[in-house]
């Protein structure tokens, strides 16, 4: 996640672009160690990212797509990632009905994209490893990360801190959830800077609960 010195990770009007071209490269060095890259359906409407590794479109190590999803409207049919009709991908959806109806949800998608259903993101977790994607990235937006902190799936954090600030009363900030978590403590493990951005990744101190 990246962040501005006033707390903010999404803009009230804005996509989120406002990291430089060296926080993207740190992100594409994330996403070529990812098997997995999970986003929300809400943020890759929001931003309309490119999901590969951005900096090697021709690589053939790209995380596989992995979007997150709870209400049955349609995914946006004009996304970037329809360009990429060669790399299969997951849509995830949390319902507790069949797969095959749902796949009408998402008429644009290639046909490579498959489309499963579930009620905890616990599940989907469990079922990429059983896959054998074990090495995953999340990368939002807040509430998606919300419930993978709440059933406490996250072992690092990697946070960049924006030379920026807009203040306004929106109280977007890196994790949302419903109710406040248990208190989360981690070990700073690297902070560097670069240019005017801070690059830091955290690692999350083992809890009883983990
Ligand atoms: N600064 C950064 O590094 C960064 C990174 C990522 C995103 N962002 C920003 O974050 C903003 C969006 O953040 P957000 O917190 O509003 O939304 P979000 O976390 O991107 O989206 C929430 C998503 O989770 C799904 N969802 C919600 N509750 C769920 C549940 N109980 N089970 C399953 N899925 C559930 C929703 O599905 P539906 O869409 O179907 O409702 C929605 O797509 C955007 O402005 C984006 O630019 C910033």
């Amino acid at each position: 996640m990246a962040a501005t010195i006033d707390g903010h990770v999404a803009h009230p009007t804005q996509a989120w672009e406002f990291g430089s071209k060296e926080d993207r490269r740190r992100m594409d060095v994330l996403r070529e160690w990812a098997d997995c890259l999970i986003v929300s359906r809400k943020t890759l409407e929001h931003d309309n990212m490119d999901l590969r590794v951005r900096t090697k479109p021709h690589s053939k190590r790209h995380p596989q797509p992995v979007i997150v999803m709870q209400s049955l409207r349609a995914l946006k049919n004009d996304l970037r990632i329809y360009k990429h009709a060669t790399t299969g991908g997951e849509l995830w959806i949390s319902i507790a009905s069949s797969a095959p109806e749902l796949v009408t949800l998402a008429p644009a998608l290639p046909t490579n994209w498959q489309v499963h259903t579930f009620t905890n993101v616990r599940e989907i977790v469990q079922a990429l490893a059983e896959r054998g994607y074990r090495k995953i990235l999340l990368e939002g937006g807040p509430t998606l990360n919300g419930l993978f902190f709440t059933e406490n799936l996250v072992d690092e954090f990697h946070l960049t801190l924006l030379p920026l600030l807009w203040g306004g009363t929106t109280h977007d900030r890196a994790v949302i959830t419903a109710m406040p978590l248990p208190l989360t403590r981690f070990t700073l493990r690297r902070a560097e800077k670069r240019g005017n951005e801070l690059f830091m990744r955290y690692v999350r101190k083992p809890t009883s609960a983990a």
